[in-house]
């Protein structure tokens, strides 16, 4: 018995040391795990830190950077400089829009009629009649349009000026000849009706530049500026599918004009919502980024945010792709069938993992636009111009609309 006893005891020593001696070794492994990703963090950080300023000082360069800038690659903002606003009367914009005739409209948002221009000088402008005109008052409108002027990036829509004749409130940006993103994801008309002419890599660079767009309010601007309606019509497009992000800041300016009442503006659009803004008003950075994350599904899948028509379970993007998204042995059955054959596993892999990090529910658990740059960076091949047949008629440049 005694025997026995003193076996039992040495097996339960010898039990117990090697759980020890695991739990040690365990212990060392995640310590060593934990110093390699952080040297590997800071390696990145360093890196982006780098790209940052040269990013920067090429902005400077080319007379494209940020106005009054601030250390670090910031740029702060100041309002009441009236430098780069160019204030336009209503007769003049009445001219350059053809008398804002039916031909020259090129869309139709919330805010009113957009309508293609040419200026005297012969360039060529989109000018925004805004019809919700309502209790904003003349300050406050220049206010934000200077605000908005002074936000100067090769990836935002650059805005040339504005009007605020009588009740009239117009805004005149650049023009960009290929329209939105959303009329080349589902375009509606002509030859290519339904069956999207975007190819897998104008797409990825589209998601790159616009992600460069946040990534400039976000983390080149102090204090940084909150997109709140960022979805694919405010993705535009110029004649060689470069992309501008749009319409960044109006969405305040449009929640001002409800005159206190809540409206859709202050919860940007349907579908490209944040779960955490919808609920609680709670607006951050991460908000815009999980908008993204619904641009970058719209990009993968070819689907629109939200689509009752389609069977159960589908009509929501976010929720129908979120499980597939991580999948990486079917990821592949939810991306556009449009673009078969133009991608590789590993981009498509590597592009969904960042699309279900940016629509996480938690948002201190999304990525920052910075990181995503970095991750789409290398999925971008760099092709001098993209070739994409273009869908839309109403955005081909015509001969000058009559002018003054
Ligand atoms: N600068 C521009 N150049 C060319 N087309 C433009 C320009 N700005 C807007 N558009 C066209 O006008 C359409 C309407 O734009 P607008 O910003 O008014 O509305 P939206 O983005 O569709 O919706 P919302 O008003 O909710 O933002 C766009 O989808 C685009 O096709
Ligand atoms: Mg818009």
């Amino acid at each position: 018995m005694d025997g026995e006893e003193k076996r039992q005891e040495g097996i339960t020593l010898a039990v117990i040391s090697t759980l020890a001696a695991l739990s040690l070794v365990s212990l060392l492994v995640a310590f060593a795990y934990y110093c390699h990703i952080r040297s590997k963090l800071a390696r990145v950080r360093r890196q982006n830190d780098h790209g940052r300023k040269n990013e920067n000082a090429e902005k400077m360069e080319h007379g494209n950077g940020p106005v009054g800038g601030g250390g670090g690659g910031e740029v702060r903002v100041m309002v009441g400089e009236k430098a780069g606003v160019q204030v336009f009367s209503y007769k003049q914009l009445h001219a350059a829009t053809g008398g804002f005739g039916k031909g020259n409209v090129v869309g139709h948002g919330s805010f009113g009629s957009v309508y293609r221009g040419v200026l005297p000088d012969g360039r060529k402008i989109a000018v925004k009649l805004m019809d919700r005109t309502g209790k904003q008052g003349e300050e406050e409108f220049k206010m934000e349009v200077e605000l908005l002027t002074r936000l100067r990036s090769s990836y935002l829509l650059g805005l040339i000026g504005y009007c605020s004749d009588g009740s009239h409130r117009l805004l005149v940006y650049e023009f960009m000849a290929n329209g939105g993103l959303q009329e080349h994801l589902y375009p509606t008309g002509g030859t290519c009706a339904g069956v999207s002419k975007l190819d897998w890599e104008t797409r990825m660079k589209i998601a790159l530049e616009a992600a460069k767009g946040l990534e400039y309010l976000h983390e080149h601007v102090n204090p940084p500026v909150i997109h709140r309606d960022f979805k694919s019509s405010n993705i535009l497009l110029d004649k060689n599918f470069h992309a501008k992000v749009s319409d960044f800041g109006l969405a305040k300016l449009g929640s001002d004009k409800a005159g206190g009442h809540v409206s859709t503006r202050v919860l940007g659009t349907q579908g490209y919502v944040a779960p955490e803004y919808a609920l609680t008003g709670h607006l951050t950075t991460k908000s815009d980024v999980y908008s993204y994350g619904v641009v970058l599904l719209e990009l993968l899948t070819g689907r629109v945010p939200v689509d009752m028509k389609r069977p159960p379970g589908e009509g929501v993007l976010v929720s129908w792709a979120l499980p597939w998204l991580t999948d990486r042995e079917r990821v592949v059955q939810i991306m556009d069938p449009a673009m078969e054959g133009q991608y590789s596993m590993k981009d498509v892999v590597q592009v969904a993992a960042i699309a279900a990090m940016c629509v996480q529910p938690e948002a201190d658990y999304r990525p920052l636009m910075a990181d995503v740059v970095q991750s789409l960076v290398p999925l971008v091949k760099h092709k001098p111009t993209a070739k994409v047949a273009s869908c839309s008629n109403h955005h081909t440049p015509k001969s000058p609309a009559t002018s003054e």
